[in-house]
């Protein structure tokens, strides 16, 4: 097997998030080389050994651009049939997103639709989601159910989603949030439906559709009990979970995502001090959603300068889904993570980036360093905080999965 590298960028400025180097772990005059699809060299061109011809198969010029790692969106309902537009309409016109959901709209009007769908149908609308927010930079992408509520159209979800990761052009991560409303069969009857979704995860587990578990912790969605119900089910396969939280109140759901050891909890809008302070204890990774946030037109911010003080990683995502965040751009949940919750442009790029990779337990990812994935994408732009500051468009000129 030949020694030499797969492929070599040149005149390229790296963002490489590396905490050892300064803002945005930056490297103006760099390399990037990647050989079998892992990165093996990310540093100065100087300190390159050798002529560049010698050391790699394909050598290239970035001129000049800005190299990133591949963003990761790492929260997501992107399977899903239908929008929610009228409701929409709806909540301009004064209805909550609380009232609708109580009426038997919202999530479960997704349902409704969602059940219909083929999976092909599923694939084909998914698909089109997943090509936007490759497009413009996002090489790794989590994908939850939650729209079927039985196990059949769940598992036609995550089967979806798992498509999406050999078809797609795009790492997906699947997560199991049955655990998501209650469907009208089990009206009355949440713990019952609790015990469903507990049965069927083993068997999606088996057919290897599932990568973690996730549940919506509220008023309208489950209470603690019935959440730590669903992550003991989880627990008893192996597998991690992470939570809906503190979304709409606070109901302890982040404190309870840091004492079972949660990957991330999300939302996070009602999180209490305390409960920051014990995910900061036990690594767990706090997910912000501004786009939710943005279209709910909540007032109640997540308690960031807290995160920050306590030293929580924060992660940014779009959330996709079609009734409280239909965002297709993932630089466009940064944008409003600046704007709304006050994230520095290059928290907001940590966000989508590093420690977006740690809110799905992957390690392999989110820096341009030396082992990890050869996922990175070179940008139009002129300096990193360009990518929050514009609003839309696509900013990418080329994104490169696995060195590909
Ligand atoms: O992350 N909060 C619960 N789940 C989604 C919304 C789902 C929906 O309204 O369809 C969220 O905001
Ligand atoms: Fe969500």
């Amino acid at each position: 097997m030949s020694a030499r590298w797969d492929g070599l960028l040149l005149d390229a400025k790296l963002a490489t998030l590396r905490d050892d180097l300064g803002a945005y772990g930056a490297i103006e005059d760099g390399a990037l080389a990647w050989k079998d699809g892992s990165i093996v060299f990310a540093g100065s061109r100087a300190e390159l050994e050798d002529a560049p011809g010698k050391l790699a198969d394909r050598v290239e010029s970035a001129e000049g651009r800005w190299v990133t790692p591949g963003l990761v969106d790492c929260h997501t309902h992107l399977v899903f049939a239908g929008t929610r537009a009228v409701e929409f309409e709806h909540r301009l016109l004064g209805a909550s997103y609380e009232q609708i959901a109580r009426a038997g709209g919202g999530i479960v009007s997704t349902v409704r639709a969602t059940r219909e769908a083929s999976e092909d149908e599923l694939y084909r609308i998914a698909a089109a989601r997943a090509r936007a927010l490759r497009d413009d930079g996002v090489t790794t992408l989590e994908i939850k159910s939650g729209y079927g509520l039985d196990f059949r159209t769940e598992r036609r979800m995550l089967r979806v989603a798992r498509r999406l990761g050999r078809e797609a052009g795009i790492d997906v991560r699947t997560t199991y949030l049955a655990a998501h409303a209650l469907p009208p069969e089990f009206a009355g009857r949440a713990d019952d439906y609790i015990d469903a979704v507990c049965e069927w995860l083993p068997q999606l587990h088996a057919e290897r559709l599932v990568d973690a578990v996730d549940a919506f912790c509220e008023g309208i969605g489950f209470t603690p009990e019935q959440t730590r119900r669903v992550f003991a089910a989880a627990k008893a396969l192996g597998l991690p979970v992470k939570l809906h939280a503190d979304q709409l109140s606070d109901l302890g759901g982040a404190a309870l995502c840091a004492e079972v050891g949660a990957l991330s909890a999300d939302h996070l809008e009602w999180t209490s001090d305390e409960a920051v302070r014990a995910m900061a204890k036990a690594g767990t990774v706090a997910v912000l959603l501004p786009g939710a946030f943005h279209v709910l037109r909540e007032t109640k911010l997540p308690p960031i300068e807290s995160f920050r003080a306590h030293g929580v990683p924060m992660a940014v995502a779009t959330d996709l889904n079609p009734g409280t965040a239909p965002v297709l751009s993932l630089r466009l949940a940064m944008a409003m993570a600046c704007t709304h919750f006050r994230l520095t442009p290059e928290e907001a790029l940590r966000g989508t980036t590093v420690h977006a990779a740690r809110a799905l337990g992957l390690r392999d990812r989110g820096t341009l360093a030396v082992g990890q994935r050869a996922d990175f994408v070179e940008w139009d732009v002129g300096h990193p905080a360009e990518l929050c500051y514009w609003l839309g468009g696509r900013l990418a000129h080329r994104v490169t999965r696995a060195g590909r």
